[in-house]
């Protein structure tokens, strides 16, 4: 008889009265239309651990021999939590099911498979060595679970993935700046970036500056979470921050049109998230958004799904609201993603070949060209 193994309680980080993300927006799950289906996407911004779904969150604790704390989901099926606080105890709550190197493995490749059957050509992962750590992995363990992800995902869908190791800012300078050493001094073809996400509005950015050198004299791309949920203050100081040339969200650089004049004359481009500013609140509905506004001043946006299931997001949702809220047609998707490519922090050559796909794939887009 196979031996079963304990279960053991997966600690509640303080997860109270947990309820519905309500959603309250237009609906992105009523499918993108066929052209916009047939777009190749590119995504800059989504976290690792926030793409697995209850049901994979699920499926994982089981195997690990654990018991999921009861607040964490709804109806065992979307993810509890009320507000942006709750929402990052939600996520480690779901994050310490994934706690193996085959748990990342199975975690990147199912993220990247649905990518790839939205018409992802490309996806950056950001990474957090922190929650993986939490649940006694080392970081060759950790890494070891993803690279062997992004290979199965490009054999079986010929997708690329590559990975940003992020930092969380509310564990503090110290944690930041061991994680950036970390991350330098492992260097690998795979990881290309370095990221901050966590509490902003607790944790201003001039603190990590020594983690951000750390990063960029490593060689590795640089952005940061800004302009979410603080404002232009925030992102001003992110901006100082070594290395940066992206901005995670950095969307309420809208609030100061000299900022915004800013991020445009210097090729700053911003993820934007669309669907994660809404259902966190950051704007009340998709017609509040300012991509707009800031696609217009000239500044290089692009789109990112941030946290999937939590928002009820997707790659595609995404393209798909960019479509249908924010009126961009064939050329100017197509548009979107050659934008997140350049920007990306892929090696030259990559960057070349999937610029190339890119325009292959327009030849066959039914719209205006603007290959
Ligand atoms: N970690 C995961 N999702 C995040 C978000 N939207 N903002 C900041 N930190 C995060
Ligand atoms: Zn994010």
């Amino acid at each position: 008889m196979a031996l079963r193994r304990p279960v053991r309680q997966i600690t509640d980080g303080g997860l109270s009265d947990a309820r519905s993300a309500a959603i309250a927006m237009a609906d992105p799950t009523s499918g993108p239309s066929a052209s916009v289906a047939a777009i190749p996407k590119a995504e800059l911004h989504v976290h690792l651990e926030g793409t697995a779904k209850p049901e994979l969150v699920q499926r994982l604790a089981a195997r690990n021999g654990l018991a999921l704390p009861s607040g964490l989901l709804h109806d065992h099926e979307t993810f509890a939590w009320r507000d942006f606080p709750d929402f990052l105890k939600t996520y480690d709550l779901a994050a310490s099911a994934i706690r193996t190197a085959q748990d990342y493995r199975d975690v990147v490749l199912t993220y990247l498979s649905d990518c790839a059957a939205e018409g992802a050509v490309y996806v950056e992962l950001i990474a957090s060595p922190d929650h993986a750590r939490a649940v006694g992995l080392t970081e060759e363990e950790h890494r070891a679970g993803i690279f062997q992800g992004i290979d199965d995902a490009r054999a079986a869908h010929e997708i690329e993935g590559r990975v940003l190791v992020s930092v969380v800012r509310h564990l503090g300078v110290e944690a930041a700046e061991r994680t950036a050493a970390e991350a330098a001094a492992m260097a690998h073809p795979y990881v290309v970036g370095f990221n901050m996400a966590g509490d902003e509005a607790g944790f201003p950015p001039p603190p990590f500056t020594r983690a951000f050198e750390i990063a960029h004299d490593a060689g590795l791309g640089c952005t940061v979470h800004a302009g979410e949920h603080a404002g232009p203050e925030s992102v001003r100081q992110a901006l100082a921050l070594p290395g940066v040339t992206r901005l995670s969200h950095g969307v309420r650089a809208v609030e100061e049109p000299e900022l915004v004049r800013r991020l445009a004359d210097g090729g700053i481009a911003l993820e934007v998230c669309p669907t994660s500013n809404v259902a966190l609140g950051v704007y009340p509905d998709y017609a509040a958004h300012p991509f707009g506004a800031l696609r217009a001043a000239g500044v290089a946006v692009t789109l990112g799904s941030d946290d999937p299931p939590y928002f009820g997001a997707s790659i595609g949702g995404e393209y798909g609201v960019a479509a249908e809220h924010f009126g961009l047609d064939d050329a100017a998707l197509l548009e979107l993603t050659r934008t997140a490519l350049r920007a990306s922090f892929a090696d030259d050559d990559l960057k070349q070949e999937l610029l190339e796909r890119v325009r292959s794939a327009a030849d066959g887009v039914p719209c205006e060209k603007g290959a």
